[in-house]
C-alpha cells in the first residue's frame, strides 16, 4: 500500500501550465513596476521577527522569499500554491538563495494547517483566480488558521478608479473569459472578508487605478475554528 499523499486539486485557475513563463512574463508585462508592487506589499506586512507567515497562491515564491529574507530567524514562512510546477520553481529559487522559506502544494479553500497558527496570511494577485464560493472558503480558512489578532493582507484587483483601469479590468474579464474577476472588479473583497469574520477591514493603498492593498484582522476573541468548506 502506498502512503504517498495525493496532492489536492482546485477548480480555481491554477497556473501549472504556464509556471515556466510566469517570472519572465510578469517582469515584462509590469513594465518594471513589479519591484514597486512587491516593496509596497512588504511595507504593509509590518513584519516582526517572530511572525509566522503564510503566503497563499504564492506562485513562484518571489514574495515568500522576500519575507523569509526580512525575518531570517523565522522558520515558519510558508508559501502554498495549487500548481505543483509553481512550487517546484519556488523551491529551486529557495535553494539558490539558501532561504528557509518552505513551499508546499496546497489549496486555499482547504488549508492544511492547524487553527490559530499564523500571525499573518498574505495573498498577492490570487483571489481573482477563484470563484466566489472558493473566495468565501479561502477567507474562512484564513480566519481559522490565523491566531486571534492575526492579520490578513490582500493585494489584488479591486473596483477600478480610472476609466483606463476600468477598461483594462473589464476587457480582461471578457477576453480571458475569467468570471472570477467580477467580485474583484465590483469591489466585493471587503464584504467577503467581513462575512468570514474579519474585522477592521481597511483599504490601505491603491495602485494603477486597479490594485488595492487590504488589511483585515481576526478579532482577539476569535478562538473557535470556522467550519471547513465542502
Ligand atoms: C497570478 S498568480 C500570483 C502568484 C504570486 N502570489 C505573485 O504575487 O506573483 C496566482 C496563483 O494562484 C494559484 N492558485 C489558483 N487557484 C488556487 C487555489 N485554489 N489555491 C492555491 N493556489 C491557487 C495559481 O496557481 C497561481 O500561481
Amino acid at each position: 500500500m502506498s502512503l504517498t499523499k495525493v496532492p489536492p486539486t482546485t477548480r480555481g485557475r491554477d497556473l501549472n501550465h504556464v509556471a515556466w513563463l510566469y517570472d519572465p512574463l510578469i517582469e515584462k508585462l509590469s513594465f518594471g513596476r513589479e519591484q514597486r508592487f512587491r516593496a509596497k506589499t512588504m511595507t504593509l506586512l509590518e513584519l516582526k521577527p517572530t511572525d509566522r507567515v503564510l503566503d497563499v497562491g504564492c506562485g513562484t515564491g518571489t514574495l515568500t522569499l522576500m519575507i523569509a529574507d526580512a525575518i531570517p530567524g523565522q522558520k515558519e514562512i510558508i508559501g502554498i500554491d495549487a500548481a505543483p510546477k509553481m512550487i517546484a520553481i519556488a523551491r529551486k529559487k529557495a535553494a539558490i538563495a539558501e532561504s528557509a522559506a518552505q513551499f508546499r502544494v496546497g489549496i486555499a479553500e482547504k488549508l492544511d494547517f492547524a487553527d490559530n497558527f499564523f500571525d499573518i496570511t498574505v495573498n498577492s494577485m490570487f483571489t481573482h483566480h477563484i470563484d466566489r464560493e472558493l473566495k468565501q472558503c479561502f477567507f474562512r480558512e484564513a480566519w481559522r488558521t490565523l491566531k486571534p489578532g492575526g492579520r490578513l493582507i490582500t493585494a489584488d484587483i479591486d473596483r477600478p478608479t480610472t476609466l483606463l483601469a476600468g477598461a483594462a479590468g473589464w476587457l480582461g474579464r471578457y477576453l480571458l473569459l475569467q468570471p472570477e474577476l467580477e467580485d474583484n472588479l465590483r469591489g466585493q473583497l471587503p464584504a467577503l472578508m467581513s462575512s468570514a469574520g474579519f474585522v477592521d477591514i481597511q483599504r490601505l493603498a491603491h495602485l494603477h487605478g486597479l490594485i488595492s492593498f487590504f488589511r483585515a484582522r481576526k478579532p482577539l476573541g476569535g478562538q473557535a475554528g470556522n467550519a471547513p468548506c465542502g
